[in-house]
């Protein structure tokens, strides 16, 4: 089968499809396919028009940095991660599209500063050392922290919007590393507030970013501790029952 990339490009306003013919055989990912594309010395269109480099991001090219989130197929996914003929159309046309909850830069290339600057703002650091002695904690700490930052979960999630302060699935990850009880200090209180403004509030738990999550993140598992530790242990205290 010939597969044909469909990519919608432009820069601001200007969007515009483009489609292009690609000798990638079925087990290559789509970030190869990009890369084709990119690497011809004069890149023309499916119609003979020669065409810019297109935009895209990359850097691990194994499922580990995040960079290469975008819709393929009309799903959010790592180019990377996908095979061509696993996010073909009968006839073999993959659609490509830049994530639509970022700001787009130009072609599939998205500024997802507003994503590390709400973790930022969330002050999600450890203030002591943190002592992992149970297995199970450790374990999980272990699969909070294989978040790649992709931002696959706020493309799906019905609450995150931009501009919002809504941190999503990506900051409740972060959060439950934060929370370790063994490194807990006076900054714990800025956290309960943080957690509570940025996440908490809002979370309606669709549980879309743990279906779409390419890092197997157990959202849920997190959040149900995280919430524990940042605000019902707090409601206690404030109800005398500790
Ligand atoms: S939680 Fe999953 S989908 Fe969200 S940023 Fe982390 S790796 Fe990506
Ligand atoms: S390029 Fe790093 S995850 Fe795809």
């Amino acid at each position: 089968m010939v597969y044909q990339l469909k990519i919608l490009r432009g820069t601001g306003n200007v969007r515009f499809w483009q489609t292009f013919d690609s000798p990638c055989t079925c087990a290559d990912s789509v970030a190869r396919a990009l890369e084709e594309l990119n690497e011809r010395t004069v890149l023309r269109d499916s119609a003979g028009q020669e065409a810019e480099p297109i935009a895209w991001e990359c850097a691990c090219l194994e499922k580990k940095c995040g960079a290469c989130a975008m819709v393929i197929g009309g799903t959010p996914r790592l180019a990377c991660a996908t095979r061509l003929c696993e996010a073909a159309d009968k006839g073999g046309c993959i659609t490509l599209e830049p994530l639509k909850k970022f700001r787009r830069i130009r072609d599939l290339q998205v500024d997802r500063g507003e994503m590390f600057t709400a973790l930022q703002e969330m002050e999600l650091w450890l203030e002591n050392d943190a002592e992992l002695v149970e297995e199970e904690r450790r374990a999980l700490h272990y699969r909070a922290a294989s978040c790649l930052m992709c931002g696959l979960c706020l493309e799906v999630c019905p609450n995150f919007s931009p501009g919002r302060t809504f941190a999503g699935a990506a900051a409740a990850a972060a959060a439950y590393r934060a929370f370790e009880p063994s490194a807990a200090g006076a900054h714990r209180e800025t956290l309960r507030t943080q957690y509570r403004k940025r996440f908490f509030n809002d979370c309606a738990k669709s549980l879309a970013c743990q279906d779409i999550c390419p890092a197997q993140v157990p959202v849920e598992q997190l959040l149900v501790k995280t919430n524990a530790a940042a605000i019902w242990r707090r409601r206690e205290k404030k109800h005398g029952a500790r």
